[in-house]
């Protein structure tokens, strides 16, 4: 069971149209299914897979896909999206509603797909670890795990270690119903050399301009280096294909870059 309670994509239903007002980009989405063509896979699991902005795509370039996610209300987005595309495309996804923490994932995939600096979502090394287990439990011999992450090497940056400042975060911005959200975020917490962070969060819901509901929560997080993969994909005995610096302007993987992008083997 994950250490943070509270999914922060399942507090309030427009919390997902805001994630996808925001999250527009696809250069990595491309970048997945030019790798999924390539290396012949057939068949493939997303977990952390949300609105589908990653599933959708691959469904559609006639890969047949499974999505994990425990947010009720990313999942709802996510069907109201599958029931607009055609049967025989809809017929290549799956969704299965769960913690990726304390599911038995299903198995037998030609790829599993940890993309779009998913292990960020999670409190800690040790859950980080326990995903890649999932997923190397996920893949066939011979199949294939793809890693994205901004990539936080040593220390938590200086700019995250200012406590008990409040800062806008996600989610913020404006729904077509005409809902606002505003959220916040303060840091309480920050071991800089263990990466890791403690927040407190705060989001608020105005309706014509008035606040109509509010929520706290808290969560922590610990963001990933390369250095911790590196370490992670060596225990699983997971030979490693390429490093890139990220799916933007494709390079290969330098010290000091801010994204590391992994295509590995079992
Ligand atoms: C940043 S979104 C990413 C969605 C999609 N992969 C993308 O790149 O657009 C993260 C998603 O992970 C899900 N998530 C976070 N923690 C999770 C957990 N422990 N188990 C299952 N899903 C989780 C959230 O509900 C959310 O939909």
């Amino acid at each position: 069971m994950s250490i943070n309670k509270v999914n922060p994509y399942n507090i309030e239903p427009h919390t997902a149209e805001i994630y996808d007002n925001i999250e527009t980009q696809t250069h990595d989405v491309e970048f997945i299914i030019n790798l999924l063509k390539k290396y012949g896979c057939k068949n493939v699991l997303e977990p952390f897979c949300g609105t589908g902005r990653i599933l959708i795509p691959i469904a559609k370039n006639n890969f047949k896909v499974t999505g994990i996610d425990n947010s009720e209300m990313m999942i709802n987005r996510l069907d109201s999206k599958i029931e607009d595309i055609p049967v025989e495309i809809r017929n290549n996804i799956k969704i299965i509603k769960g913690d990726v923490t304390n599911l038995d994932w299903p198995s037998n995939y030609d790829a599993v797909i940890l993309g779009g600096n998913c292990f960020f979502e999670l409190a800690s090394l040790e859950e980080q670890e326990s995903v890649l287990y999932k997923a190397y439990g996920a893949v066939n011999n011979n199949g294939y795990i793809f890693i994205d992450n901004d990539n936080i090497e040593n220390r938590l940056p200086d700019s995250w270690c200012k406590l008990n400042v409040e800062n806008k975060s996600y989610p913020t911005g404006k729904c077509q119903d005409g809902t606002e959200l505003k959220g916040f975020s303060i840091p309480v917490f920050a071991d800089k050399k263990n990466k890791i962070w403690k927040a407190k969060r705060r989001l608020e819901v105005y309706k014509d301009n008035k606040i109509v509901n509010q929520y706290e929560w808290e969560i922590q997080k610990h963001p990933i280096g390369y250095s911790e993969i590196i370490k992670m994909l060596k225990k699983l005995e997971l030979k490693i294909v390429n490093i890139w610096a990220g799916t933007k302007n494709i390079q290969e993987y330098y010290e000091g870059a801010t994204r590391a992008t992994f295509w590995v083997q079992k």
